[in-house]
């Protein structure tokens, strides 16, 4: 079995590259990012404040996760329920940065997120596959692009899907986050030592895909 891990911030294009990746060699991909959305949507129904890590943590034991995957992707199960749509609102985003900071948090997502790579070769897209869960992943890399050019992409896709935004708001909500998941004393959102920087600010989709290709051809030969 072999680990893929893609790390990187939020509009660096990990979950559209990993998807074509796992398409193209028939691989299972992960989106881990989608389980710190489920928890963070959870205290978000919940009324509970996320900056309270003593509230998060003492809920964690109501909240019971499961990743599906099927030929039409992956499928997050929050207490049995479908939440795929859900995780993805503007506003859960920040409460998933926010829990993602918190220990407890971390842990209670460990052994699903090891589990699912148990069984499969895999590609997983999160902050810190290659850090932390899968230090000895055979192919690490970290996507990166301009902090404009990963705005713009988050713009298209929401405004696409009817949301109503604008770029600076995209830009400023990026930002905040980003600082955040990279700052946090936990498993922060930087490059593991022995990651491969890739930069996908002037790349098409196509040539990030054939660019991660090339990097998996090389390091798994
Ligand atoms: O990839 P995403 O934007 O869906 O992730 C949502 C949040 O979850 C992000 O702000 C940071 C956090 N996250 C994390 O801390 N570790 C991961 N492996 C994946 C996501």
């Amino acid at each position: 079995m072999f680990k893929i891990a893609l790390d990187g911030p939020s509009g660096s294009g990990k979950s559209v590259m990993a998807r074509a990746v796992a398409e193209r060699l028939n691989i299972l991909y992960v989106d881990t990012g989608a389980l710190y959305r489920a928890i963070g949507l959870y205290m978000f129904r919940n009324g509970i404040d996320v900056n309270d890590n003593e509230a998060v943590s003492s809920n964690l034991k109501n909240i019971a996760l499961e990743l599906n995957h099927s030929d039409e992707g992956q499928v997050v199960l929050l207490n049995g329920e479908n939440v795929n749509k859900d995780i993805r609102l503007p506003e859960i985003s920040m409460y998933a940065s926010k829990v993602s900071a918190i220990p407890e948090v971390r842990a209670f997502l460990l052994d699903i997120q090891r589990a699912t790579a148990e069984k499969n070769n895999v590609i997983m897209d999160g902050r810190d596959i290659g850090t932390v869960i899968f230090p000895d992943a055979q192919v690490k890399i970290f996507l990166f692009a301009r902090d404009e050019v990963r705005a713009m992409r988050r713009y298209k896709e929401l405004t696409e899907k009817g949301i109503e935004t604008t770029f600076e708001e995209v830009l400023s909500d990026m930002q905040k986050r980003d600082e955040n998941d990279r700052t946090r004393s936990i498993a922060p959102a930087v490059p593991a030592d022995d990651a491969i920087m890739l930069d996908s600010s002037d790349l098409n989709i196509e040539e990030t895909i054939s660019k991660i290709l090339g990097i998996i051809d090389e390091t798994l030969k």
